[in-house]
C-alpha cells in the first residue's frame, strides 16, 4: 500500500501534525504509531427522527471491531438522516444536500475509507452520491427491513398495504375501531418498510453496483447475522484502501446496467431510476432515459414482493436474496464487474441457490410485461414513467378528458367534492409538483381516486403527474413528467376536458391537442409567481435538475465521458 490520504495530516513533526494526532486521541481515538494505518469514517445516519434507520445504531460497534482488527482506525460522524414519513414536504429535497455532507466531510477530514450506515429511501442514495464524488473506497451497510405487521389475522406490507385500507377507510368499508387497531399494528418496530419499496430496492441496487457486503442486503432488521455483515464490511473497508478499490473501479457503465435490470427483476420503485441517473452524473455515465428502457427490454419481474406481487422483503431473503437473483438472470447481466470484496458476479453467483419460494425462475415471471414503461410525446417531450406490473392492463392503451388539479393543496381540497366533474374514464392530472415546483419532487403522484368513484368501486384510474410516488404504491400512474410544469413543460398548458392518450405499447403519452393551439398556450404561459424561499430550498430550486438527469444539482454533476476530479483541501493551520 503507497501512502495514505490521512498522511496528510498525520505524517510529519511540526505543530499542526501534533495537533491532528492529539485530536484524534482526545477522542478516544487509539492511531498506534500512525503509519500504515487507514483511517475509516463510519457515517451514521441512525435518528430518533428516522425509525427506518434506528438498527443501523446496533451496527456501529461491529463495524468498528471489523476495522480494528484489520488494522484500521475506526471514525464514527453523524449524518443528517432523511427520514421518509416525518420530512416535509419530502426526503427528496434533502437528498442531495446529504450527498454534500458526505462529500464534504470526506474532503475536510483525515479519512481513507467510509462505510455509509444508511437503510430509509433517501438515505442510501444520497450517501452513496457523496461518496462516489468522493472517490475514496466506499462500502454500504443498510439496517434491513421491519419485521411485518400483523392485521385482520394476516401480515401486512409497509406503505401498500396502508394505501389500500386508506381507500377502504374513505369508501366507508373500515370503521373506526379497525382504523384504530391498523394504527397499533403499524408500530411494529424499527426498520425500512419491508415491501420492494424505495428503500429494499435501493439496498438491493446498492448491492448489485458492489458497494454492500454480497448477500446483505435483504437481511432484515435485527437478525444476527446483521453484526457478522457489519463487522465483515469494517474488515473490507480496511482491505479497499490497500487495494486502492475506490468508487470509479466499482460504479461503472457494465454495473450500471447490471443494476438496471436488476431493478426491472425485482419491481423496484421508480424512484430508483431517478437515483441510477443521479449516481450516473456523479460519475460522468451516460445513462438516459431510453438507455434504461433499452436495457430492461428483455427481462421480466422474477421477484414476487408487494406492490407487484404478493410477498415481502423477508421472504426474498429467505429465497437466497441478490445472489440467487443474480444467478437466475444469468447471462443477462456483465458476469466480470467487481464488487467491493474484489469478487465477480460470475464468482459470487457459483454457489447461490436456485429459484424457490418468492423468486422465480425465468420461464416463469410473475408477469409478462417489463417492469417500467419509458414514455414520450407531446406530453412529455423529455420522458416520463410508468411502473407496468403495478397498474392496470386495461387502462394500457387509454383515451380520456383531462381533470386538472395545478397543485398538492388544491387537488386535496376538490378531489373528494360531489361536485368535481370526473367520470372512471378521465385522467387525473397533478401539476406543480416536479423538482422545481413543489420544490423537492414529493411523492404526490398517486392521486387519490375520487371518493364518489371509490363508493361505486372504481379501483384504478390514470393519473399523471411531474412528481414521484413511493415505492410502496399502485395504480396506473404515469409519474416524472419532464420538462415539469413549473419550468414551462406541456402539463402547464393542460386544461379540464383536453382530451389526453396513454400507450404504454408505443411508450406514448399525448395531448389530443391541435399544434396551434398547443403553442399558442404556451406563448401567453407565464411560470407560477415562486414562493419566497430561503437556505436549502432557495438554493436547491435553483440548481436542482429535471427527473431524467436524475434531479441532482447541476454544479455537482460531471458531463457524460468525464468524471470531474475531487479537489483535496490545503492542510495545514485550521
Ligand atoms: Fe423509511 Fe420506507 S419510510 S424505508
Amino acid at each position: 500500500m503507497g501512502s495514505l490520504r490521512s498522511d496528510g495530516w498525520f505524517s510529519g513533526d511540526d505543530e499542526v501534525t501534533v495537533l491532528h494526532r492529539v485530536s484524534l486521541r482526545s477522542a478516544g481515538v487509539a492511531k498506534g504509531s500512525f503509519g500504515n494505518q487507514p483511517v475509516i469514517g463510519i457515517a451514521n445516519s441512525a435518528s430518533d427522527l428516522n425509525p427506518c434507520n434506528l438498527p443501523l445504531r446496533d451496527l456501529v460497534a461491529s463495524v468498528k471491531e471489523g476495522i480494528r482488527r484489520s488494522g484500521g482506525v475506526a471514525v464514527e460522524f453523524p449524518t443528517i438522516s432523511l427520514g421518509e414519513d416525518l420530512m416535509k414536504p419530502s426526503a427528496m429535497l434533502y437528498r442531495n444536500l446529504l450527498s454534500i455532507e458526505i462529500e464534504e466531510m470526506i474532503r475536510a477530514n483525515p479519512l481513507d475509507g467510509v462505510v455509509l450506515l444508511a437503510n430509509c429511501d433517501k438515505t442510501v442514495p444520497g450517501a452513496l452520491m457523496g461518496a462516489v464524488s468522493s472517490d475514496i473506497p466506499t462500502i454500504l451497510i443498510t439496517g434491513g427491513a421491519r419485521t411485518p405487521a400483523m392485521f385482520r389475522g394476516k401480515r401486512i406490507g409497509t406503505g401498500t398495504d396502508l394505501w389500500r385500507l386508506w381507500d377502504e377507510r374513505r369508501s366507508g368499508r373500515l370503521g373506526d375501531q379497525e382504523w384504530a387497531s391498523l394504527e397499533t399494528s403499524l408500530s411494529c418496530g424499527t426498520g425500512a418498510c419491508n415491501t420492494m419499496g424505495t428503500a429494499s430496492s435501493m439496498a438491493i441496487i446498492a448491492e448489485v453496483l458492489g458497494f454492500m457486503v454480497p448477500g446483505s442486503s435483504t437481511i432484515p432488521a435485527g437478525d444476527p447475522r446483521a453484526n457478522q455483515v457489519a463487522e465483515r464490511a469494517g474488515e473490507l473497508a480496511v482491505t479497499a484502501v490497500r487495494k486502492r478499490l475506490t468508487p470509479s473501479r466499482i460504479l461503472t457503465a457494465q454495473s450500471l446496467s447490471n443494476a438496471v435490470r436488476v431493478l426491472y427483476a425485482i419491481g423496484g420503485s421508480t424512484n430508483v431510476i431517478i437515483h441510477l441517473c443521479a449516481l450516473a452524473g456523479r460519475a460522468g455515465i451516460k445513462l438516459s432515459l431510453d438507455d434504461i428502457g433499452a436495457l430492461g427490454e428483455e427481462v421480466k419481474v422474477l421477484v414476487d414482493v408487494e406492490p407487484c406481487g404478493a410477498g415481502l422483503v423477508q421472504d426474498f431473503d429467505a429465497a437466497g436474496g441478490v445472489p440467487a437473483l443474480l444467478r437466475e438472470m444469468g447471462e443477462l447481466l456483465d458476469q466480470a464487474t467487481l464488487n467491493i470484496a474484489g469478487q465477480s458476479v460470475a464468482e459470487l453467483t457459483c454457489d447461490a441457490p436456485l429459484p424457490s419460494g418468492v423468486l422465480r425462475c425465468r420461464s416463469d415471471p410473475i408477469t409478462d410485461c417489463g417492469a417500467f414503461g419509458i414514455l414520450r410525446g407531446s406530453l412529455a417531450p423529455d420522458g416520463a414513467v410508468v411502473k407496468k406490473p403495478a397498474a392496470s392492463s386495461s387502462l394500457f392503451l387509454h383515451r380520456g378528458p383531462a381533470v386538472v388539479f395545478r397543485s398538492y393543496s388544491e387537488m386535496i381540497q376538490r378531489i373528494d367534492d360531489p361536485e368535481l366533474d370526473v367520470s372512471e374514464d378521465s385522467v387525473l392530472i397533478l401539476t406543480g409538483c416536479g423538482p422545481v415546483g413543489a420544490p423537492g419532487m414529493p411523492e404526490w403522484g398517486m392521486i387519490p381516486i375520487p371518493k364518489k368513484l371509490l363508493e361505486r368501486n372504481v379501483k384504478d384510474m390514470l393519473r399523471i403527474s411531474d412528481a414521484r410516488m413511493s415505492g410502496t404504491s399502485f395504480g396506473t400512474v404515469v409519474l416524472h413528467v419532464a420538462p415539469e410544469a413549473a419550468v414551462g413543460g406541456p402539463l402547464a398548458i393542460v386544461e379540464d376536458g383536453d382530451m389526453i392518450e396513454l400507450d404504454v405499447e408505443r411508450g406514448r403519452i399525448d395531448l389530443l391537442v391541435s399544434a396551434p393551439e398547443i403553442a399558442r398556450r404556451m406563448s401567453v404561459w407565464s411560470p407560477p409567481p415562486s414562493p419566497h424561499l430561503r437556505g436549502w430550498p432557495a438554493l436547491y430550486r435553483d440548481h436542482v435538475t429535471q427527473a431524467p438527469l436524475g434531479c441532482d444539482l447541476d454544479f455537482l454533476t460531471s458531463p457524460p465521458g468525464q468524471r470531474l476530479p475531487f479537489v483535496e483541501p490545503v492542510i495545514g493551520r485550521s
